[in-house]
């Protein structure tokens, strides 16, 4: 299990770098520490910011589908919009109302450093674009409607 940082813990705004040694025997280690510690909080998506670790990866669990996304970029977005109310491993206990694209397409890498495309939408979509946005430093706050 690790920790979650809390806001407003320094290291959540932290730019995370790129993942570029595949081969490196921490990398399954901690995306599956990720895994435990999310499922542990009954959170539904970590990045691994809010671990401590400065890498872009994050972990997301909708519909019993555990998603591992390594170097995720948004390749599209929906011009359709919506607001939902968002939670986050790092402000426990809160909900922030975010308007977010409906849906994307994500490219990012899998844990063998496989390419892989993920179109999203509903839940999935939202979660993923809030894990991408902590990859950045980019919190729920940043974006929630005042
Ligand atoms: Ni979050």
């Amino acid at each position: 299990m690790l920790k979650v940082l809390k806001y407003p813990d320094d290291f959540l705004r932290k730019k995370a770098r790129e993942v570029e040694d595949f081969k490196n025997p921490d990398l399954p280690r901690l995306v599956s520490d990720m895994v435990k510690t999310m499922e542990a909080e009954k959170g539904i998506g970590l990045a691994a910011p809010q671990v401590g670790s400065d890498l872009r990866i994050c972990v997301v669990r909708v519909d019993d589908t555990v998603h591992t996304l390594i170097n995720p970029k948004i390749k599209s977005s929906s011009r359709k919009k919506e607001i939902f109310e968002e939670g986050c491993l790092s402000f426990p206990g809160k909900f922030f109302p975010v308007e977010r694209p409906i849906k994307v397409k994500i490219k990012a890498r899998d844990l063998s450093g496989e390419k892989i495309k993920i179109k999203a939408n509903g839940l999935l979509a939202r979660v993923l674009q809030h894990e991408i946005d902590h990859l950045d430093g980019i919190l729920v706050i940043d974006r929630a409607i005042k």
